[in-house]
């Protein structure tokens, strides 16, 4: 019974017409009927039997009750039957049920046919070859919502500054970064044609004027500085070229006037909303598995959340994205 209840889907292949007639009847004489009955989620038949028993009423008959109730029948080629005959009955070739059961995983998601951007990690601006500006940012909310966009369906680009973090998931495009600049030429490029975009990396805000080409050698006394210019703005950059049908999600880090601050935001980037995440909160911000996170609209409306996993909170993004893009 617990098997009924954690499966996403339930494929019986084959199934012949005695069992076939038992499911049209609410039979529950064993496992796997005492399975079906107690299934939560759909089901998918791949009928096999002689094609007199195929094409017999009865059998017929059981197939359309079972449509009716919301089963799904996969066909029953024509061709050669374990008895030696030819006629209508075989089971679907393997190849055919596989190609059913990835439709039905992809066209039932909220997402199918929409194309995501997310960014994540720090990045590094060099200031020799062997010294940087970054910082903490680890990847792992970037990731976590990249996974999330891909699982509900989007076909997902992921640009990630250094991070330790793997991508295991062959659906979602991993585009590796170090500097902001790196990181701006690969959103451009792929903005225009995407239908959502997710900025949680942490973009260094400024860098070196000039990358030394060699290491750069300890004064012997004094103070050393480096001479810093701005980044572009990735974000508002994309914001300003952003059309209505592309949704503009945006991160804050603030530990001071965190929702003032967050709202400001969401004009002068012209976004759709803003993920807030103060470090002021324990258990959230950098390096952690858990985040505590408040969504606020362009109407100022708030959402808050309670401190969770990094996954979870992906979630939790990703079902207000899709709430607020699906028409
Ligand atoms: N961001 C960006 N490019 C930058 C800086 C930030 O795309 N050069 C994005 C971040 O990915 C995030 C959002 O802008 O989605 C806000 O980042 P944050 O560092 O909080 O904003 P800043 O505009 O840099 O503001 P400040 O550092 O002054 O708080």
């Amino acid at each position: 019974m617990e098997l009924g209840l954690w499966g996403d889907l339930m494929l019986i292949a084959p199934i012949t017409a005695n069992t076939l007639s038992k499911l049209a009847s609410g039979a529950c004489d064993n496992f796997l009927l005492a399975t079906f009955l107690s299934a939560k989620c759909p089901v998918m038949l791949a009928p096999a039997m002689d094609l007199d028993m195929y094409s017999n009423s009865a059998t017929q008959d059981n197939l359309d009750v079972l449509k009716k109730r919301g089963i799904t029948v996969l066909d029953s080629p024509s061709g050669e039957l374990a008895s030696g005959l030819c006629g209508k009955g075989r089971m679907e070739e393997p190849e055919e049920i596989a190609n059913a059961i990835e439709d039905f995983f992809t066209s039932n998601k909220p997402l199918t046919g929409r194309k995501a951007l997310v960014t994540a990690g720090p990045t590094y601006e060099n200031i020799d070859p062997v010294r940087f500006i970054g910082n903490y940012s680890s990847g792992k909310m970037g990731f976590a919502i990249a996974e999330a966009l891909s699982n509900q369906g989007a076909q997902v680009t992921l640009v990630s500054g250094p991070s330790a973090l793997q991508n295991t998931n062959p659906d979602i495009k991993l585009i590796k970064v170090t500097s902001a600049l790196e990181m701006m030429e690969a959103c451009e490029n792929a903005f225009p044609t995407v239908n959502i975009t997710v900025m949680a990396a942490a973009v260094s805000d400024y860098r070196p004027r000039v990358t030394a080409d060699s290491k750069i050698k300890r004064e012997k006394k004094g103070a050393f500085s480096i001479d810093l210019i701005p980044n572009p703005d990735i974000i508002k950059t994309l914001g300003s070229a952003k059309t209505d049908s592309q949704y503009l999600l945006g991160f804050a880090l603030e530990t001071n006037n965190a929702e003032e601050n967050a709202k400001k935001k969401i004009i002068s980037k012209n976004l759709d909303a803003i993920v807030l995440n103060s470090l002021k909160e324990k258990g959230a911000g950098f390096g952690v598995d858990t985040n505590k996170i408040s969504i606020i609209d362009s109407d100022n409306k708030i959402t808050r959340f309670e401190l969770k996993s990094k996954a979870d909170v992906a979630s939790d993004i990703v079902d207000f994205i899709i709430t607020r893009t699906s028409k």
